[in-house]
């Protein structure tokens, strides 16, 4: 019996070492010490054995069960710590390898001409406000003082969706959002998408860019408009550049004005540069009108404000000498790709 037990023991030591996995192992933990297994036989066979001899006989079965146990857990715990080093081996992340080239992105022109004119507006005081472009005709026309049979309605040829939602013609939407969600004072700019029906031509397309900046508080003047416009526009074009104020008629803004910048060829007089203008518009502006003020619960006893809207898209076309503004659209890689 000793013997036999002595070999069962001898015969695990000799497979273990030819054992490579853990699943191999387990097969041999159910060779060893399962139901079928020699020593269990052993065990079962005890009842023959005398009655005299049986305690030691157990106790050697016993010892020799506990060994066999002992060799397979360190077996096991070896293996499990050899495969862990395997599969860390495997998946190690090796930080330094070239990915296989992939073609980099670029940031749109209008984008790196917004990013340009935000950063100005931001350090001016101006927060960034979102307005939706698709909106109510409530937010679009009645609230900034364009009812339903107002002649400015033609000024904007609209793009509707129902009787009651349109895509917005003018970043202006935003202003009775701001006016309804935040106290005055306040100084805020919407830059976005706005869109009318128009035919593509070099300097039109149907979807374009607006730059809205509004600024309420009490005792706002004309004056903080026009030095603010003015510090603006020189700082986004440039510290020479000289600006030209006009009389204009907004609907929501009284008094109204246009904005242009000189040209700078022939400061003013007209030349081929500026197509004999003598400048070029650069935004439409005013105070903003009471009537807007009170629509959007505002007191315009208390307080008063100014509003501009630049059309953002003759910026880029000008800095990256873009002809026809519909490439701005497109999406097209090959001229997107020349921006950085
Ligand atoms: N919303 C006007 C337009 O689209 C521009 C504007 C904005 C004018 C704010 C005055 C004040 O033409």
């Amino acid at each position: 019996m000793k013997e036999s037990l002595q070999k069962i023991e001898q015969a695990l030591q000799q497979e273990l070492t030819s054992c490579a996995t853990t699943s191999d192992l387990l097969t041999l933990r159910g060779k060893y010490l399962g139901k079928n297994a020699e020593i269990s036989t052993l065990m079962k066979s005890m009842k023959d054995v005398p009655a005299e001899q049986r305690p030691a006989m157990g106790a050697l079965i016993h010892q020799t069960k506990q060994a066999l146990e002992l060799m397979l857990n360190q077996a096991e715990l070896a293996l499990k710590q050899k495969e862990l080093n395997e599969k860390l081996a495997k998946e190690t992340i090796d930080v330094t390898i070239e990915k296989p080239y992939k073609e980099k992105g670029s940031i749109h022109p209008i984008n790196l001409e917004l990013m340009r004119l935000e950063k100005i507006l931001t350090g001016m005081g101006f927060s960034q406000i979102d307005g939706p472009e698709m909106d109510y005709d409530t937010y679009n026309f009645e609230l900034v003082n364009v009812p339903q049979d107002h002649p400015a309605r033609d000024m904007q040829d609209s793009l509707f969706i129902t009787k009651d939602i349109l895509l917005r013609t003018q970043t202006s939407n935003a202003q009775p959002r701001a006016m309804q969600n935040i106290k005055p004072p306040f100084k805020v700019f919407c830059a976005g998408r706005v869109f009318r029906k128009d035919e593509i031509d070099a300097t039109h397309t149907p979807a374009f860019y607006q730059v809205e900046g509004i600024y309420i508080d009490k005792k706002v003047s004309m004056a903080d408009l026009k030095s603010t416009i003015t510090q603006i526009l020189k700082e986004y074009l440039g510290e020479g550049t000289k600006t030209r104020f006009r009389a204009s008629y907004f609907p929501f803004t009284e008094p109204s004005v246009e904005v242009d910048a000189v040209c700078n060829v022939c400061n003013g007089k007209g030349c081929p540069a500026c197509k004999y203008a003598g400048g070029y518009e650069i935004l439409g502006a005013g105070m903003i009108h009471p009537k807007v003020l009170e629509l959007n619960g505002i007191d315009s006893n208390e307080y008063s404000g100014y509003a501009f809207g630049f059309g953002f898209d003759r910026f880029p076309k000008m800095r990256f000498k873009i002809p026809y503004a519909k490439y701005m659209f497109e999406h097209d890689i090959r001229f997107l790709k020349q921006f950085k």
